[in-house]
C-alpha cells in the first residue's frame, strides 16, 4: 500500500506549476499538504517542481506537510534522512538529479539536498480521523490513497480536505479519482488533463 517513487505522475506536476505556482507569490508562508505521502518521494517530487518555477529565493516561504497513517512508524526517519537508493530516483532528469542530489554515504545512495528537505515536515496522521492538521492550505495533493477508502469516506475526506483549504487554494488527486458528485459545486475543474481543482468561490 506504501508504493511510491519519485516524479510518479509528471502530468499533475505540471498542472501545479502551470496553474498553481504562479498564484503562490507574495505570501510569506506557504502551507500545502501532501496527504498520504508514504516514505517521501512524492512530498520531494513537489517541492523540487516548486522550486524549480518559483525559484530558491521564494521556496523559502514553502512549508509542506507531509502526512501519512505509516502503520509501521518508518516514514518519519526515512523522510527526515531524505536518501534514497538509485533504482527509486530513475524517473529523474540529469539536470534535475544533478541539481537536487548529491551522493548518501551507502554505496547506490542519494540525498535530497538541505533546501528541499528543510521545507517538507512528516507527521504520522490518518486521514480518517476527519481532522485536519491545519488550516489555510495553498494546496492539498491526496494521490493513490482516496481509492481505498469506502465511498462514503472518500467525500468527507475531501470535505475535510476542503475546509482546510485557504480561499482559491487548489486540491489534486490521481487521475482515476472522479470528483464525487455531492461536492462537485465545492470545486472548479482547472485541466481536462488531470485532477486538479481550485476551491470555488460558494459556502460550504
Ligand atoms: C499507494 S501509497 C501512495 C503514496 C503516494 N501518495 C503516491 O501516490 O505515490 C498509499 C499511502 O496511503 C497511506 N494511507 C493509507 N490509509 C491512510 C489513512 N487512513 N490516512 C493516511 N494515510 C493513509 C499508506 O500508508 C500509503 O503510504
Amino acid at each position: 500500500m506504501a508504493f511510491t517513487f519519485f516524479f510518479r505522475d509528471q502530468t499533475v506536476l505540471d498542472l501545479i506549476a502551470t496553474h498553481v505556482v504562479p498564484t503562490l507569490s507574495g505570501y510569506s508562508r506557504i502551507r500545502i499538504w501532501d496527504g498520504g505521502c508514504a516514505m517521501g518521494p512524492e512530498p520531494y517530487s513537489l517541492a523540487i517542481t516548486i522550486a524549480e518555477k518559483m525559484g530558491h529565493f521564494a521556496f523559502r516561504n514553502v512549508h509542506i506537510d507531509a502526512t501519512d497513517i505509516d502503520e509501521q512508524g518508518v516514514f518519519e526517519k526515512i523522510i527526515e534522512n531524505g536518501v534514497y537508493p538509485i533504482d527509486q530516483l530513475e524517473r529523474i532528469t540529469p539536470e534535475i538529479f544533478g541539481k537536487y542530489f548529491t551522493p548518501g554515504e551507502g554505496k547506490g545512495e542519494f540525498r535530497v539536498v538541505d533546501s528541499i528537505r528543510q521545507a517538507i515536515h512528516f507527521k504520522r496522521h490518518d486521514l480518517l480521523s476527519l481532522k485536519s492538521i491545519a488550516d489555510g492550505y495553498r494546496l492539498i495533493v491526496c494521490k493513490n490513497v482516496l481509492l481505498h477508502f469506502h465511498p462514503a469516506e472518500r467525500v468527507n475526506v475531501i470535505r475535510m480536505f476542503h475546509s482546510a483549504l485557504a480561499p482559491g487554494g487548489f486540491f489534486a488527486t490521481e487521475r482515476t479519482q472522479e470528483m464525487p458528485r455531492e461536492l462537485a459545486h465545492l470545486f472548479e475543474k482547472m485541466s481536462e488533463e488531470g485532477q486538479l481543482y481550485r476551491k470555488a468561490e460558494t459556502l460550504s
